[in-house]
């Protein structure tokens, strides 16, 4: 008994080894050194309206932190739907939080990734996806697609590291808001809202 609970414990041990050796190889894809702080993820989760009845799109979701905080929101595990594009991570997810709708795929492609959630209207979006890794014209490209995804009025939320918003102004097509600046952060985040003006 004590010696199946130990190659258990063992066997889990050198899957986190594998994944964090996975992270540290890809930190280009991942776009962040380190982990999203709790602080951070709780930020960005408190724009979901859990009363609203609709599923949450969560985009990059990497290790689950802010995963963890939109659950604790309350939202149903199937009642979210995140996407990755790291396999490693993938399933990693999967085996950590059952029930989540976790798709392994491109959020620049959700009509593709989506499948049969592909003409879903989301509560709102959560973005950890790295977009200073892409050109303006894609990540202009993917907030006006997730816009479209979300009813007039709620946000999209995406996580930055830089001083100015990652997506380009453009007026007439949506707003930009300034949510947080996060400190307890590694490095320190910017939290941005893309809000339809239609
Ligand atoms: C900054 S990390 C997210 C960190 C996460 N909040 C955490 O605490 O672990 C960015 C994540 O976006 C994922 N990603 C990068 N490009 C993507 C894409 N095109 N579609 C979906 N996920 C993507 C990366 O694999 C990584 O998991």
């Amino acid at each position: 008994m004590a010696l199946r609970l130990k190659d258990k414990l063992g066997r889990k041990f050198d899957e986190e080894i594998r994944f964090f050796k996975g992270w540290i190889s890809n930190t280009k894809a991942v776009g962040a050194i380190l982990p999203t702080s709790g602080i951070t993820a709780r930020r960005m989760a408190s724009v979901i309206d859990p009363q609203s009845g609709l599923p949450v799109l969560e985009l990059g979701p990497g290790t689950g932190v802010i995963t963890k905080a939109i659950l604790d929101r309350g939202i149903r595990p199937e009642q979210l739907y995140s996407v990755e594009y790291s396999t490693d991570f993938f399933l990693h997810l999967t085996r950590t939080f059952a029930g989540v709708n976790f798709i392994n795929g491109d959020a620049f492609d959700l009509d593709t990734t989506l499948g049969t959630a592909s003409d879903a209207m989301f509560d709102c979006v959560i973005s950890a996806v790295p977009l200073l890794n892409f050109p303006m014209s894609r990540r202009v490209a993917l907030v006006e697609d997730l816009l479209k995804r979300v009813p007039p009025g709620r946000p999209v939320v995406q996580i930055s590291y830089g001083p100015m918003s990652p997506v380009v102004a453009m007026p007439g097509r949506y707003t930009i808001q300034h949510l947080d600046f996060v400190v307890r952060n590694i490095p320190p985040a910017q939290l941005w809202i893309y809000r339809r003006t239609h």
